[in-house]
């Protein structure tokens, strides 16, 4: 039985790293333009009947989520038997909870609707495991942290940092993963574009003369990164490095990361200038055990 990728218009270049992946399975990338009046449309080649199609798609805009759900349903129109949603990039996972009265939980929202026609979702460090309670459907969370690893396994690395104590489970498998030291470093988020950062007292004087690299899992208005990096800079570091899962780099947040640190990269789970890191390989090996076919 035969097995289809499809690359949305959000991760055309991921879904055909994951075919090939997965022995060059057949790739296709759907077409889609705007209606005159700003509806999407998409459209997918011939019939799927009885296929196992796995669907790559993040969603980082509202565009992408509507090209998302039309996507799902052209799929099961064209008759196929399982359909596996790839979401590398999970959007409005910040809102996870109700905060203040009178407000949805933006999360649960997106994946009741992203699930109706799936069955089964991957995804990719989601920003909390809250959003994982909102699914009904069988649901996996793939780590950005081993395609880091492959990548740093070719830089000199002597320490790893991770910008926040939120980070810490991430920085320890990385640890675990090169057999490098770590440190988490404390942040005081003021407003959403600004943070503090601090070095632990008992971590004076581990940075100077290091090759550091700071590990998050979201860079967004580049705050955080840019902090840190000034930080570890005056604590006398030898070079700065940064890494991430997912690369928003809003606004010029790709430029003022770029200044201050000697190497900036991402995964590919969104399209930016810095993705150097697949995170192919690790979809691919959880496609195998949820696709029978692909076994
Ligand atoms: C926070 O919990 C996340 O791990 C990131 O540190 C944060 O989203 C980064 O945001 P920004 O780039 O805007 O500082």
């Amino acid at each position: 039985m035969a097995v289809h990728v499809i690359g949305g218009p959000a991760s055309t270049a991921l879904a055909e790293r994951i075919s090939r992946e997965l022995g060059n399975v057949p790739f296709a990338i759907p077409f889609s333009k705007r209606f005159p009046d700003g509806e999407l449309y998409v459209r997918i080649g011939g019939r799927m009947n009885g296929e196992d199609v796995v669907l790559v798609q993040s969603s980082r805009t509202d565009e992408d989520l509507v090209q998302l759900l039309l996507l799902e349903d052209a799929i099961r129109e064209a008759g196929a038997k399982r359909l596996v949603v790839v979401v590398p990039y999970f959007a409005y996972a910040r809102q996870d909870r109700r905060f203040y009265p009178g407000e949805p939980v933006s999360a649960r929202a997106l994946t009741r609707h992203l699930e109706l026609d799936a069955d089964a979702v991957v995804t990719v460090d989601l920003h909390s495991a809250l959003t994982l309670e909102g699914f009904t459907k069988p649901v996996t969370e793939a780590s950005g942290i081993p395609a880091i690893a492959r990548l740093l396994r070719e830089r000199p690395v002597d320490l790893l940092v991770s910008p926040d104590k939120g980070g810490v489970d991430r920085i320890k498998r990385l640890a675990e993963l090169l057999d490098k030291p770590w440190m988490a470093l404390e942040k005081k988020r003021i407003d959403s574009d600004h943070v503090e950062l601090t070095l632990p007292a008992a971590h004076a004087g581990e940075i100077e003369g290091k090759q550091v690299v700071i590990v998050d899992d979201v860079i967004s208005t580049g705050g955080t990164i840019v902090e840190a990096a000034k930080l570890l800079r005056k604590s006398r570091a030898r070079a700065v490095l940064a890494a991430c899962t997912h690369g928003l780099f809003l606004r010029d947040a790709f430029e003022r990361i770029k200044a201050v640190t000697d190497e900036l990269f991402s995964t590919d789970t969104l399209l930016n200038p810095a993705e150097k890191a697949s995170v192919a390989p690790d979809i691919a090996q959880i496609l195998r055990k949820m696709v029978p076919t692909l076994e």
